[in-house]
């Protein structure tokens, strides 16, 4: 089991990864939470009963009293009615300021567990125990709750410190190839930014990591979270500057996802595209080798990732049309993270809209 530690204004706390984590859950959150507390374990149908009883089991046995939420599946889970049907839920079980909420599954349940303890009783403390690999290398670190309302995706949250974030990697073995494969983009990405012996080993281990194999898991899901950890701790309420980096690729790649309404791809598809265009455009300007950027198409293929906007359906002024209202909505100014070398990227703003359309147009 690796350990990664989390600096935040409210609490710190500790990020746990391994094997058979969620059998020892309660004994692991025995240290953190009077045991006799309650807690509702908030989940959904859709994350394999295995888990469910695994974690359940092992909290029970620890003495908590374990009560079941369920949340629909999907983004509708993320939505104002779904937050008060839980409050209503903790409410009706007398759930106290000393009781928990403990969030099983992936982002969606995370986001909107985390934003219920923000605001039930004005704050209860929550765990994050999370089953998808987006959730265990992003969305459960740095206290980021939300949910969506009818004019867009996480408008209404908070900043939340989770008590303990608990990523067993065996609950991996369930979750769907491609949702595996998505959250690689993330991965990629955390070895741009930070770390090119990370890099190193996604490209010398991509089969591996495809097979699940846990030990691979466990190296690029522990290194994931230091890094996120690192910069979520250094600015966590991201008015430094620093968390901005975490958006490599996703400014392209918002674009491209904004163009297909959401549909067609799954947001670390999209990333990878807008991973692939931030090279691009970093060779252009001469930050970045082509040789970088190579590479980096490499270990995106290697992850059966898409590497063209070809067949979506969609075009580069549709694309560009998302980037440029969002860059609207952010004060008239779009910043890039782009590459300089493995393990560098910088800030760049002030690119021209016609370099921008020509950088999308590459991709087609
Ligand atoms: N808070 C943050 O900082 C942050 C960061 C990134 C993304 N997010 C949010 O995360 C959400 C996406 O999260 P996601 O990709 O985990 O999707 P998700 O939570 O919708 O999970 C995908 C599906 O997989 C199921 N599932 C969960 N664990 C499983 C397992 N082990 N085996 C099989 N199926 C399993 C879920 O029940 C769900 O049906 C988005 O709402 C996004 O906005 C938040
Ligand atoms: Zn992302």
């Amino acid at each position: 089991m690796k350990t990664i530690q989390v600096k935040s204004l409210k609490q710190n706390y500790s990020i746990l990864v391994g094997s058979g984590l969620l059998s020892k859950s309660g004994m692991l959150l025995k240290k953190v939470f009077n045991p006799g507390c309650r807690v509702m374990l908030v989940t959904q149908k859709t994350v394999p009963i295995g888990h469910r009883k695994k974690a359940e089991a092992s909290l029970r046995k620890a003495g908590f009293q374990v009560f079941f939420y369920y949340l629909p599946q999907d983004e509708k889970a993320k939505s104002a009615n779904e937050l008060f049907r839980l409050v209503a839920a903790l409410l009706k079980n007398g759930f106290e300021r000393g009781d928990a909420i403990f969030a099983l599954g992936g982002g969606v349940t995370g986001d909107v567990s985390g934003f219920a303890a923000a605001v039930y009783l004005r704050g209860i403390r929550y765990v994050q125990m999370p089953t998808t690999l987006l959730a265990q290398v992003d969305s459960s670190i740095g206290g980021k709750t939300a949910v969506n309302t009818p004019e867009g995706k996480n408008l209404v949250g908070a900043f939340n410190p989770p008590a303990m974030v608990i990523s067993d990697v065996d609950t991996l073995k369930t979750l769907p190839s491609r949702e595996l494969r998505a959250a690689m983009a993330e991965v990629i990405k955390y070895g741009v930014i930070a770390d090119p012996k990370l890099f190193d080993f996604l490209e010398a281990n991509a089969k591996k990591i495809t097979a699940k194999n846990p030990k691979a898991l466990e190296r690029i899901v522990s290194d994931s979270a230091r890094i996120k950890a690192g910069v979520v701790s250094r600015d966590e309420f991201e008015t430094k500057g620093e968390r901005m980096i975490l958006n490599y690729g996703h400014t392209f790649g918002h674009g491209v996802e904004g163009a297909l309404k959401y549909q067609k791809l799954v947001h670390g598809e999209a990333v990878a595209l807008g991973m692939l265009m931030a090279a691009e455009m970093g060779v252009r300007l001469g930050l970045c080798s082509g040789n970088f950027q190579r590479r980096q198409l490499q270990l995106i293929r290697s992850f059966d990732l898409p590497v063209s906007l070809d067949r979506l359906g969609i075009t580069t002024k549709s694309i560009f049309r998302v980037m440029a209202h969002d860059k609207k909505k952010k004060s008239g100014k779009l910043r890039f993270v782009l590459p300089e070398r493995n393990g560098l990227v910088s800030i760049v703003t002030g690119i021209e809209d016609a370099a921008i359309l020509s950088v999308i147009d590459s991709l087609f």
